[in-house]
């Protein structure tokens, strides 16, 4: 995948000069980040524009029949959590209505509704498996027990399944969009108001959108800055965080957007944000129904053939890493509030790459697969159960991971070493993941 060369390289210079001086590197990223706002060109993206046209009767997404909005019933087991494009498609049929699902329920579902490419579907949906589930499925809320999948047995991976909502730094992350951090909140899945309100003024309707992603920068470093200045137990990890957080900023989007003649990329209105995040009410006032995200009546999703695919979720995420360097910063606070340290990236993947040259080249593209490749040894390692056939469960991930690092010429990272994490409570309270603080 190429990126948009001069402007990675300008800032990758930038960068460099500073790099030997943590604290002032932050700074001057910052300033950099100021001074590179909006400017960005488009040359990244443009390489992977694909003409769109829009076809109304193969994009429509039924709400209607198998499809309408049925809201769910806790009370008899359904579960939903952080992730609002999962618990509107459970509403709709999409995924199991219990919040339930396989690997392939996630995959083909998420497909069906939004035109999520089948190598991203197929990269979270494994993911969620391994890291939240019992490898073939998993709970898009907390732990169930309709979680019982035949490979229920093989558990000892990552302890019992906690689903997406007790995920935190594994998969659910701090410094979301709308839902709150885990320690200064309590809970991870659930909106927190005052952050969708903001997110709802960030948003510019009735223009494309990638004009609209390229307006919530704003937004998501206020959010960031958030955690910094009030979370003293933030921690953002090179998966959860770096990879994973920016999704809830570009997935409105590219996969929550309206497409029409007029704007056959899409172009999100605030109506249908509120929709797909469970708001009602009006402006100054909304009302969020827990569980409640519905897709909009006579909505299409993007066009077929243009599904949202790796290569393109990783240029946006690339797209606020250059506006705003801290975002790839991996770290957190040391236990108090405004202490943001992040971790030396060389120490932490034994020299294979330092912050000064991620923004260089296919050099994040490979940092960020091979991060999260690096995860799973790690933890099918601390494994003594007998995993049988579990290479075979993981190829599509394997697969789906070599195939987009291949061509990128990445250098070798052999495993990561994690123990600069010890300075963070965020990470040394909760390092498997977890739904909760013990301190
Ligand atoms: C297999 C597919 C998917 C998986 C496993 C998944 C998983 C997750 C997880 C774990 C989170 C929490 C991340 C965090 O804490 O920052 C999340 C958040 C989010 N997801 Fe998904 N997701 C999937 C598909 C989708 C799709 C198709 C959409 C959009 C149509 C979507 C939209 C979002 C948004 C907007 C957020 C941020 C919520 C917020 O904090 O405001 N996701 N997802
Ligand atoms: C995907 O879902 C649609 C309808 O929801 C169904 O017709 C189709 O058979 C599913 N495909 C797979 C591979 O599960
Ligand atoms: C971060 O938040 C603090 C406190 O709210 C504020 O003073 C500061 O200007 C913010 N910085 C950025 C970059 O938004
Ligand atoms: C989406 O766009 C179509 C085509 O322009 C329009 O008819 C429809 O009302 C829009 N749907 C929503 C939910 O805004």
């Amino acid at each position: 995948m190429k990126t948009s060369l001069v402007s990675l390289a300008v800032l990758a210079i930038a960068v460099s000069e500073v790099a030997a001086f943590p604290a002032l590197a932050a700074e001057h990223a910052e300033r950099l980040a100021n001074s590179q706002r909006g400017k960005r060109s488009t040359l990244a993206r443009s390489i992977h524009k694909k003409r769109v046209t829009f076809d109304p009767a193969s994009q429509y997404t039924s709400t209607t029949g198998a499809h309408a909005f049925v809201p769910p019933n806790f009370a008899a087991g359904d579960v939903r959590g952080p992730c609002p494009g999962l618990n509107a498609a459970a509403n709709h049929g999409y995924i199991p209505h219990n919040g339930v699902g396989t690997m392939g329920d996630f995959v083909n579902g998420t497909n069906e509704a939004y035109g999520m490419a089948l190598d991203l579907g197929g990269f979270l949906a494994v993911y969620g498996s391994v890291f939240d589930g019992n490898l073939l499925g998993y709970s898009i809320g907390g732990p169930t027990s309709l979680n019982q999948l035949p490979l229920n047995n093989l558990l000892g991976l990552t302890g019992a399944p906690q689903g997406l909502s007790g995920s935190h730094n594994k998969y659910e992350a701090d410094t979301s969009p709308t839902r709150g951090d885990l320690y200064l909140y309590g809970n991870d899945y659930e909106v927190q108001v005052p952050q969708f309100q903001q997110y709802y003024d960030a948003l510019i309707e009735g223009v494309d959108a990638d004009t609209q992603y390229a307006n919530l920068i704003d937004f998501r470093i206020a959010r960031f800055n958030d955690s910094i200045t009030r979370n003293s137990h933030f921690f953002y990890s090179p998966f959860a965080g770096v990879l994973v957080s920016p999704a809830g900023f570009s997935f409105p989007v590219r996969m929550m957007a309206n497409h029409s003649a007029e704007f056959p990329e899409g172009s999100l209105s605030k109506a249908q944000l509120m929709s797909f995040f469970s708001i009602t009410g009006k402006s100054g006032k909304f009302v969020y129904t827990v569980g409640h995200e519905r897709i909009p009546d006579n909505w299409y999703k993007r066009a077929i053939g243009d599904e949202y695919t790796i290569p393109g979720f990783l240029a946006d995420v690339l797209d606020f890493g250059e506006k705003y360097p801290p975002l790839l910063d991996v770290g957190g606070n040391t236990g108090k509030t405004d202490s943001f340290t992040p971790v030396d990236i060389g120490s932490l993947t034994k020299g294979v790459f330092s912050a000064a040259d991620l923004l260089e080249g296919n050099n994040l593209e490979c940092y960020a697969l091979q991060i999260s490749q690096a995860a799973l040894p790690d933890i099918l390692g601390g494994a003594e159960t007998n995993i049988g056939d579990l290479t075979q469960i993981l190829k599509p991930l394997s697969d789906n991971i070599a195939e987009n690092l291949l061509g990128l010429g990445c250098p070798t990272l052999n495993g990561i070493d994690d123990s600069q994490y010890d300075v963070y409570p965020g990470y040394n309270n909760c390092p498997n993941g977890c739904s909760g603080y013990s301190s």
